[in-house]
């Protein structure tokens, strides 16, 4: 570290303790004072060199924030914090996938353990490591000197492939230490997936586990892996390789192994410089799914990505350096890197990271972590607390959790019912709140630092400051009033933090995302409305994404998949209501010769067929739960399927006004596709 650097340490602030005088002149300031309120926000994190200009907004919607400044992700994450919690745990690591029995039958685990570092403790259940902001600042130069040898530098993407391991978190960190652009891919999606992303990135390097562990099932990495890249027309230079010793496997040409790669930089002390980038340049891509078969690419900056987070600590979570951040949520998703890798660590928190299930070893799990690391704040997806619901309830009063402070919730509706039944059995606030991949950070959510509203139940809260967000008619753009649904959108600028384009698709950030009316709002792509007390209520997409427990899925993803097997002429997929996940994908599928379903045999072997294709090609996730093959699809007369209204059907809803519609029997038809199964 140069002795600029640490100086400027000991002189930068970590997240302020000034309390502000109150959440609405907070939120004031944000809006109409903005570019003093995040020059204020700005100094939460270094600036190898402070911005010019705070914000430039003289092309809208590209908004560019901290203009001209220098900073740099990782060293913000690691470097700033040594002189102050070098023994501090940076992370504590939790598997328990990684159990006694696993151990018995692949002794090669432990091994690998051992082989690369720090500190491990073996229970009969669950494996635990932690690591200390020193630690992790050794780990992240040693990845960032394997990468470098190998190439990698400033710009070149990145794809990593991991389950919830330790090695992931040192990858994403040493990836922007060197100004590299990392795309995390979530591990349950399948090889066709990460084709595609390698193709969009043009990924130089890709890196991998042998295997992945969900609820004991072994998944193949290596072998999705290999197969990815057998699918992309773009091929990376490298796959770097973390071998769990859970798979043995074939190594391929272009395979390199992190052990041998770690062992070179641990032997040689390897320290790398962080590349100081202009606020502006990329840090990271995060495909996320539209309307469309192919993903968008979600590009984050670097400046404003580090001081919204930082801010949203303080302000949104009310943590601070030194509290435990337990974030359970797979690092792929936006959940992942916002709140277990980058904010807690931006922060100075100590983060969880958790590799398994809910319920197992037992129900009781969440809440023996909590209680042995002392965990202060907590965020998932509703889904995984329906699943604890189902479970005896004994397991949610077994354990002391009085260390935490709250329990925040988002990804997909949180249900009344979840809600109660948690906040009955934990009696700490539970915290609706509600953002997207884009936003990168909450749109809405409530405050508890400020006591700005009391918690209202049902509501995911209200806009947070820096996002001048409103409910407005779909078809004027007028803002709704109260208690009358609309899209919610948010007014250019965006706030920092947000996606700043879609990856070399300008065109397409537009589209997908400004093109209402003037072009000046952002539109979220999920209805809305605001009650009298000024709390927002989410009532659903405007689109055909559909969200899976928490997961969110382009519809038309799943039916390219499915139109891959040659006696299907079109289908539909729709999500429909399920208790547990939120939403379920079913398709309806329109064969060449209908009169194959009249044979079970038949119809059975067809089902197993399609959803195997979308399991293939974008894995368990997007599984059908059901396969229907009605005679015809309704369309509109310009050709469009009624997606809407075979969702109603589905559902036994009313399906709306049908007047449009240019071939009426097929309602019949759709109809009878269920009553037929
Ligand atoms: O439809 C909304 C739903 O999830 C979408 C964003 O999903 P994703 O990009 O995966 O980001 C998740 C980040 C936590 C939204 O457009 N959604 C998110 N939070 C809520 C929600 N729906 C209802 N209530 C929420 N609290």
């Amino acid at each position: 570290m140069s002795e600029q650097i640490a100086n400027n340490v000991s002189e930068s602030s970590l997240p302020s303790t000034q309390q502000p005088s109150s959440f609405a002149d907070i939120y004031h300031s944000s809006i109409h004072n903005r570019e003093s309120f995040w020059a204020q926000q700005a100094k939460r994190i270094y600036w190898h060199k402070q911005p010019d200009k705070i914000l430039d907004d003289s092309n809208l919607p590209f908004a560019k924030w901290f203009v001209g400044g220098e900073t740099n992700l990782c060293y913000n994450c690691v470097d700033r914090h040594l002189p102050d919690r070098a023994e501090q745990d940076a992370f504590i690591w939790l598997s328990s996938e990684i159990n006694q029995e696993l151990i018995d039958t692949f002794p090669a685990v432990a091994d690998a353990f051992s082989d690369l570092g720090n500190s491990v403790e073996f229970y009969t259940d669950y494996t635990k490591r932690r690591l200390t902001y020193n630690d992790l600042y050794k780990e992240v130069n040693y990845f960032a000197d394997v990468l470098q040898r190998h190439g990698v530098g400033k710009g070149d993407r990145v794809i990593i492939y991991m389950p919830m391991i330790l090695e992931a978190a040192y990858a994403m960190l040493a990836c922007t230490r060197i100004g590299a652009i990392h795309s995390v891919v979530f591990g349950g999606f399948a090889a066709h997936n990460l084709a595609i992303r390698m193709d969009d990135a043009e990924a130089k390097m890709l890196i991998t586990v042998d295997a992945g562990l969900r609820g004991g099932k072994i998944i193949n990495y290596k072998n999705l892996i290999n197969q990815g890249v057998e699918q992309a027309n773009h091929k990376p230079e490298h796959v770097l390789v973390v071998n769990r010793g859970i798979l043995p496997f074939k190594a391929q040409p272009i395979d390199v192994d992190y052990a041998t790669e770690r062992r070179i930089s641990c032997d040689a002390n390897a320290t790398v410089d962080p590349v100081w980038l202009e606020s502006n340049e990329p840090s990271y891509l995060l495909y996320t799914s539209g309307t469309t078969g192919t993903p968008k690419g979600v590009q984050r900056d670097t400046g404003g990505h580090a001081v919204a987070l930082t801010t949203s600590i303080d302000y949104v979570y009310n943590g601070k350096a030194g509290e435990t951040f337990w974030t359970i949520s797979d690092v792929g998703w936006a959940a992942g890197h916002s709140y277990t890798i980058y904010a807690p660590l931006l922060a100075g928190m100590t983060s969880v990271m958790y590799e398994g299930l809910p319920h197992r070893p037992n129900p009781g799990i969440w809440w023996r972590i909590v209680e042995a690391n002392k965990v202060n704040i907590l965020f998932t997806a509703p889904t995984g607390v329906r699943m604890l619901k189902k479970q005896d309830e004994t397991w949610m009063t077994r354990y002391d959790v009085s260390s935490l402070k709250s329990f925040f919730l988002a990804g997909e509706p949180l249900d009344e019912s979840t809600a109660s039944w948690l906040t009955e059995h934990l009696g700490v606030p539970i915290l609706d709140h509600y953002w997207q991949t884009e936003s990168g950070w909450p749109i809405l959510s409530h405050a508890p630092k400020f006591n700005h509203k009391p918690h209202k139940q049902g509501s995911p809260g209200y806009p947070m400051y820096g996002y001048d967000a409103h409910v407005i008619n779909e078809e004027t753009g007028e803002p709704c009033a109260a208690g009358e649904k609309g899209l919610l959108a948010i007014a250019a600028p965006l706030p920092p933090g947000c996606l700043t384009t879609v990856w070399r698709n300008d065109k397409r950030f537009i589209s997908s995302y400004f093109n209402l009316f003037d072009g000046k709002q952002y539109s979220t792509s999920d209805y809305a409305v605001v009650d009298e007390g000024g709390y927002f209520h989410i009532l659903g997409r405007t689109d055909d994404v559909i969200n899976v427990a928490g997961h969110r899925i382009g519809t038309q993803e799943i039916e390219e998949a499915i139109s891959t097997h040659p006696e299907i002429i079109e289908c539909a997929v729709v999500g429909i209501a399920d208790e547990l996940k939120g939403e379920l994908p079913i398709a309806f599928c329109v064969l060449r010769d209908h009169e194959q379903v009249k044979s079970t045999e038949n119809r059975f072997r067809l089902e197993q067929q399609i959803v195997g294709a979308v399991v293939k090609s974008l894995g368990g996730i997007a599984r059908p739960a059901a396969v229907y093959f009605p005679q015809a699809l309704p369309k509109t007369r310009s050709g469009k399927i009624l997606r809407r209204s075979i969702r109603a059907l589905a559902e036994n809803k009313p399906t709306g006004d049908m007047s449009t519609l240019d071939n009426p029997p097929a309602i019949d038809a759709v109809k009878q596709s269920m009553k037929d199964y």
